[in-house]
């Protein structure tokens, strides 16, 4: 009797794991890294100048235009889009784009054209097309309700996508979710750096694989490590050079000097990028910005306060294990203060979900260096799980730490349906399942509006 009472606890210790803190999900299918999808896969369309890798995001700080961005591969002709509402057919506009190449040790890009359609209307069908004479292409997008208080929407939220076909999974599960309006990208985009002399094609390639999406509905772009494509010792010494000639965004709506931190406000949330891999120290650019931009953030108006960071500043992974800490300690004060409702990162390859807990009472002498439950702190969100080619981030620390909810090293994506000013539902959606089943789930309270513990 006494040897089966034994066995059931050291049964119950194996499958829960030595933790002290939320649950750690051993559930996991596959350790080895990931394959890129041939190049192959994804040839230019059939034609001679056809526009290629069609993306959109949002073009303005309040959700009136759109920056629709495309490649023709040949000449720089035709730099237009034609757009119209789509009851109003017969009234076609013309936006002329800027057009921009750049090389990259030996290789030399396309065209890539950027233009910004304003004035649309607020929560309106449009279609657009590019090209020119019988090499046109045809895509649709809605624009977002007027922002508002209790505006429901639909966030997904990707992050660290890369192009395998783990990726294309992921991808083809987040797209199979009809609520989805609009994705929040966390930063790593096409992995191209990891082939010799970041071979770029790779992002031509990316840019065909996610344009099923990217054409269609805006991504919100941030920039993770993976854009830097730093190499000085092949001539290329110029940070996010590829990555700031292909992917456009509206930072100068939001005052910002750089098109690597900016936010706009879509619906009911405000949403900032910030650069894990840009200067944050006091009087840096992006701190000065910061610091005026939290104070403008209007709760009444939109009341969900929501920041994208490629490195997470509470993670559990031995992977990149305290990457984010130096920008943690610049700017949590802020986010408490403001009370953020919540921090979505990438960069680890793996989920993890925090409790709502705060480290901002440290001063050095006073050894309070533990975090500790905060009503006032963001969940933070570790989706860097897209399934790029490097792979799994297996490894977690144990004990599991107490600031820890959930965490499980699987690919997948999540959705933020926003319902009103106090309540959003968070589900996370790992790729073994169908996509409706949510792996981890939660009601998230906005901080302001009704700042309960979530159940
Ligand atoms: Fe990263
Ligand atoms: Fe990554």
């Amino acid at each position: 009797m006494a040897a089966a009472i034994w066995f059931l606890i050291a049964l119950s210790v194996y499958i829960a794991g030595p933790c002290n803190g939320g649950v750690t999900s051993y559930y996991v299918r596959k350790s080895s890294p990931s394959v890129d999808m041939p190049i192959e896969h994804f040839p230019p369309p059939s034609g001679h100048n056809v526009p290629e890798q069609v993306h959109i995001t949002q073009g303005d700080h309040d959700g009136r235009s759109v920056i629709v961005s495309w490649v023709t591969p040949r000449k720089a002709h035709s730099h237009v889009v034609k757009h119209w509402a789509a009851d109003k057919c017969n009234h076609k506009h013309k936006t002329h784009a800027s057009t921009t190449t750049y090389t990259y040790h030996k290789y030399k890009s396309g065209f890539i054209h950027h233009a910004t359609i304003k004035r649309l209307e607020y929560d309106t069908k449009y279609f657009y097309e590019v090209g020119h004479g019988h090499e046109t292409r045809q895509f649709f997008f809605t624009t977002p309700p007027k922002e508002g208080p209790d505006v429901p929407y639909t966030f997904g939220i990707i992050g660290d996508l890369g192009q395998t076909y783990d990726s294309n999974s992921t991808l083809e599960h987040y797209m199979s979710n009809p609520k989805g309006q609009a994705v929040l990208f966390l930063g790593d985009l096409s992995y191209a750096d990891h082939y010799a002399y970041h071979d770029n094609r790779r992002w031509d390639v990316w840019g065909r694989f996610v344009e099923k999406s990217t054409a269609y509905q805006p991504w919100i772009w941030t920039a993770g490590n993976h854009e830097l494509d730093y190499g000085p010792e092949f001539g290329e010494p110029v940070p996010f050079k590829s990555y700031m000639h292909r992917y456009h965004v509206p930072y100068k709506a939001s005052k910002s000097t750089s098109p690597l931190w900016y936010s706009i406000k879509r619906a009911s949330a405000y949403v900032i990028v910030l650069s894990s891999y840009s200067a944050y120290g006091t009087y840096t650019p992006q701190y000065n910005w910061l610091q005026e931009e939290l104070p403008k953030v209007n709760r009444s108006e939109t009341p969900w306060l929501i920041i994208l960071v490629h490195s997470p500043w509470y993670n559990s992974n031995n992977y990149h294990f305290k990457e984010g800490e130096s920008m943690r300690v610049m700017f949590e004060p802020w986010l408490v203060h403001y009370k953020v409702d919540m921090v979505l990162s990438g960069h680890v390859h793996s989920y993890e979900r925090s409790e709502r807990v705060s480290n901002v009472k440290y001063n050095i002498t006073d050894g309070l260096c533990t975090p500790v439950k905060d009503p006032s702190a963001p969940i933070y969100l570790t989706l860097g799980d897209g399934g790029n080619i490097e792979g799994l981030a297996n490894s977690f620390t144990e004990p599991q730490p107490s600031y820890s909810a959930f965490r499980e090293a699987s690919f997948g994506h999540a959705t933020l349906e926003i319902k009103n000013r106090t309540h959003a539902y968070y589900t996370w959606h790992r790729n073994h399942d169908n996509e409706p089943v949510a792996a981890d789930s939660l009601w998230i309270h906005n901080r302001i509006w009704y700042p309960e513990e979530e159940d």
